[in-house]
């Protein structure tokens, strides 16, 4: 198997599942980012190099609706040292303003350099000569260098799609010199937003010595390296057609119907992270409750928590935070009949989010940090009617785009309570007012356009080989 473009990312675009008879098979995820990628793999018969989800588990190359798919094993030790440990229990937390505490285990960050390399040496095995590697997030930031030893003729892009913190946060890493080398072997590096495009600069600057200009870096052997913003985006025309399908809409209205058919209905919609300040936001509706500015017969908060790094143990704590919260709340203010809070512990088809969506009069989204948040623009793409509102967190990259959202700080909860009464006592207009203006915005700028932004810019860098993979 040789290709011309690779994708590197730490999942597959699809999750290895166990049928009701026991026998394996291949789910797509839901994810966006195989819908931004599949276009461009496609035209170029590019491989996609993941982990599939399970343990031990040797599996062969295989296609998947006509995507390549090549999948790694993870032995339970990597999963431990690599997933859970050094990706999900110390960069997570640090990426994310530290909102965790970050735990920094040696055993860990040998785990990472291993699992890396492994993925750097299968995506060296593929790659054609002069081909286009694209490497995705956290999970994986010392491939780019890596794999530029082993293959110097290639173009290597990589994008972070988490935040990417200041350097008073990034310097707590015992490795952090080590994690910018593995990201300076990349031509082109790209985040969600400038400012962590400027961070890394900075740090790049500080901590490694190289000459920078703006967001160029200057290596000694001649090389350069660009850091720049592409901020991501959902496939908004599948998202808007779910929308209008008679089923879904039917599903809609049996969902309110199923809530007691209340005034308004809020929502939330999380992977179950301690990140997206679900917490927060259920107390503040709680208090507003309870100070009687509220009242369960009008309205209801959904909140769906999707089952997410479950042996991690800060999200073991986090689950029986929210399950304790949601069942005080409910005791302390629901009725018969009436909960204050629906509470579904679980992950959703994309039609049964989407009538979610359509069901909803006030979407929730209010994490302490998020890279994107791709939830509150899936919002937005479901609502053709110009309704709705969307509280947004000022700390998610979102609401850069989102200027018209009600923009909350997660840590006021006053302030958070008094944006979710005003979103939910706005006067039509002025939900369309708002609406519009943000669903021009997602509509533009949807996931197609983010991907080949970042290809086009990834092909303009000057290298020895020029294959072009723009579909
Ligand atoms: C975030 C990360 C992704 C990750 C996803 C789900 O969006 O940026 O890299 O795949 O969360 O988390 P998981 O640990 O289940 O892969």
């Amino acid at each position: 198997m040789q290709a011309d473009l690779v994708i590197v990312a730490n999942r597959l675009p699809v999750d290895r599942v166990e049928m009701p008879d026991g026998t394996k098979a291949w789910r797509r995820s839901p994810g966006g980012l195989v819908s931004a990628l599949e276009p461009v793999l496609r035209a170029n018969d590019g491989v996609w190099i993941g982990w599939p989800g399970g343990t031990d588990e040797d599996l062969e190359p295989f296609e998947d609706d006509g995507l390549q798919l090549l999948p790694m094993t993870m032995s339970a030790q990597d999963i431990e040292e690599h997933y859970e440990g050094f990706s999900n229990g110390t960069l997570w937390p640090l990426y994310h303003d530290v909102v965790a505490k970050p735990e920094f285990h040696r055993e860990w960050w040998d785990g990472y350099q291993r699992v890396n390399k492994r993925f750097a040496e299968k995506c060296a095995e593929v790659a054609s000569k002069g081909a286009t590697v694209w490497v995705q997030d956290y999970q994986l930031q010392l491939v780019p260098q890596m794999l530029r030893e082993l293959r110097p003729d290639l173009r290597i892009g990589f994008y972070l799609h988490i935040p990417f913190p200041p350097a008073e946060l990034f310097q707590q890493v015992p490795w952090r010199r080590q994690l910018l080398e593995g990201l300076l072997g990349a031509d082109l590096v790209g985040f969600q937003l400038p400012q962590a495009a400027q961070n890394f600069v900075r740090l790049v600057r500080q901590r490694v010595g190289h000459k920078t200009h703006r967001d160029l870096v200057y290596l000694p052997d001649g090389r350069s390296v660009h850091a720049a913003a592409f901020p991501i985006s959902i496939d908004f025309v599948s998202f808007d057609e779910l929308a209008h399908d008679e089923s879904v809409n039917q599903r809609a209205k049996e969902i309110r119907q199923q809530l007691g058919d209340p005034k308004k209905i809020l929502l939330g919609v999380d992977r179950l992270d301690y990140t997206k300040g679900i917490h927060a936001r259920l107390r503040a509706f709680g208090e507003l409750l309870r100070d009687t500015k509220l009242d369960v017969e009008d309205a209801i908060f959904v909140q769906v928590a999707v089952p997410s790094r479950e042996r991690v143990e800060q999200y073991r704590k986090l689950r029986d935070d929210i399950d304790r919260l949601v069942g005080r709340l409910n005791g302390d203010l629901g009725r018969i009949g009436r909960p204050a809070i629906s509470y579904l512990h679980t992950s959703l088809p994309r039609a049964e989010m989407a009538a979610l969506y359509r069901a909803a009069d006030i979407m929730v989204v209010t994490p302490y940090r998020d890279g994107m948040n791709l939830v509150a623009k899936e919002y937005v793409a479901c609502r053709y009617d110009n309704d709705g509102a969307l509280v947004l967190s000022e700390f998610a990259g979102a609401a850069e785009e989102l200027r018209q959202a009600w923009l909350v700080n997660p840590y006021d909860i006053n302030g958070m309570k008094a944006a979710l009464l005003e979103a939910y006592e706005a006067e039509p207009k002025e939900l369309t007012r708002r609406m519009k203006a943000m669903r021009k915005q997602v509509a533009s700028k949807d996931v197609r356009h983010w991907a080949e932004s970042f290809l086009e810019e990834l092909a303009a860098v000057p290298g020895v080989h020029n294959k072009n993979v723009l579909p």
